[in-house]
């Protein structure tokens, strides 16, 4: 396994649209190892492939304080949602800022595993808006872009300040 880098808000990588992942291969297995490795060491509950500069609709997520529950999703797509939540959000590409965002409370997902097996699963709460948190990744959206501009750019200058040396 290794530690992969992850890329910062305003990073342009960030705004890149992942592809469906069609090879259901050892690589495939391998970068989601990798992904784990980073999450878990970052004390994060989500990573997109995006974040990472691998343009692959991929995410994990683990909402357990144990670290045992990693849940793979490839190709995730929301098929239904309902109802409207707003919670705080926060992300390993924005380290250190959290606010908050409305999200869909309930959702469906479709999406395969490491195997290419389909499924569709429904979710509430904490892991329905990390879901959609970490799909919107794939499709180049950052969760402070939810954000007023006025916020947003005090956040970019935040971050160039704290990336600076890098
Ligand atoms: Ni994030």
């Amino acid at each position: 396994m290794a530690l992969l880098e992850i890329l910062h808000f305003p990073d342009p990588r960030l705004h890149l649209k992942a592809h469906l992942v069609k090879s259901f291969d050892k690589e495939l297995k391998k970068l989601v190892d990798d992904m784990a490795q980073t999450m878990y060491q970052n004390d994060g509950i989500g990573l997109a492939a995006t974040q990472v500069n691998i343009q692959k609709r991929l995410i994990i997520i683990d909402v357990s304080k144990s670290n045992d529950q990693l849940l793979v999703f490839v190709n995730p797509e929301v098929v239904s949602r309902s109802g409207e939540v707003i919670g705080e959000e926060g992300c390993l590409s924005v380290p250190g800022v959290y606010d908050s965002v409305t999200r869909s409370e309930n959702i469906s997902v479709k999406f395969q595993d490491l195997e290419g097996n389909i499924y569709t699963k429904d979710y509430t709460g904490l892991m329905s808006v990390c879901v959609q948190h970490e799909i919107d990744h794939l499709d180049g959206k950052v969760f402070v872009e939810y954000l007023s501009s006025l916020k947003q750019n005090f956040i970019k200058k935040k971050m160039k300040k704290i990336f600076k040396s890098q």
